[in-house]
């Protein structure tokens, strides 16, 4: 019975993309609908868990009757994440998070003279890097949309992202990514492929991630 699997368990997805601000009126995003970062969380809350969803810019609406907490940049949905951390069971790192940020933000419209001008960026800091390093007992899912080498980039961020679980998809196959209500993605652990699933509804791979992470949970497992 689904509705048991994760009763008692607190889980935090992050889902949407940051937004880092230029001036008043302008920013920097990443393309996200949000929608797989939603559709975890709504079946998290499905399987009984108590559910928090740290949500940037998105194309489309949040799941109701979930604790939703809105940020913009990637700084502040990092401390939103770390203020959390320690309370939850499960982290879910669904989020399209800006690499980079303006060094400076500023404060007036900035005005129109110059006939080029250079926008100078700063990395930000990797949000899943950071909890992944803070980790105690947390079960940790990050997230990647890659092009090529999939197995190896994805393998690679896992270790070095010191994450449970990574969700890969291969953004150029049909049927997957960016706005879809469907995905094909690959499942990783610290020793290699788990899963590689057919295309299906980001719903159903939402289910399917989360059953693998509640077996993984039970036998105490940890990929690294
Ligand atoms: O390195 P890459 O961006 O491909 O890694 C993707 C994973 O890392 C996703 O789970 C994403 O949410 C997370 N990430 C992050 N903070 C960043 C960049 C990525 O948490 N600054």
């Amino acid at each position: 019975n689904d509705q048991e699997l994760l009763r008692g368990k607190k889980v935090l997805v992050t889902a949407g993309g940051t937004v880092e601000r230029i001036d008043p009126v302008r920013y920097l995003t990443n393309d996200s609908s949000g929608k797989m970062g939603f559709a975890i969380a709504e079946a998290a809350h499905l399987m009984g868990a108590d559910v928090t969803l740290v949500m940037g810019k998105t194309s489309a609406m949040p799941p109701e009757g979930i604790r939703t907490v809105k940020v913009e940049s990637t700084q502040q949905m990092l401390d939103a994440v770390v203020a959390r951390l320690r309370e939850m069971d499960v982290v879910v790192k669904a989020a399209a998070v800006a690499d980079y940020r303006p060094v400076e933000q500023a404060e007036q419209k900035i005005k129109k003279k110059e006939e080029a001008m250079i926008l100078q960026l700063v990395k930000n800091p990797d949000i899943l890097q950071t909890i992944g390093s803070m980790k105690t007992s947390q079960f940790i899912i990050g997230f990647a949309a890659e092009t090529e080498n999939i197995d190896e980039y994805a393998l690679d961020k896992l270790k070095r992202k010191n994450c449970d679980l990574l969700v890969a998809n291969d953004v150029t196959q049909e049927g997957a990514g960016f706005g879809t209500d469907t995905n094909v993605v690959r499942i990783y652990d610290g020793s290699g492929l788990v899963e590689a699933l057919p295309v299906m509804t980001k719903r159903e791979v939402a289910r399917q991630l989360l059953i693998l992470t509640v077996q993984r949970m039970k036998k105490g497992e940890r990929a690294n």
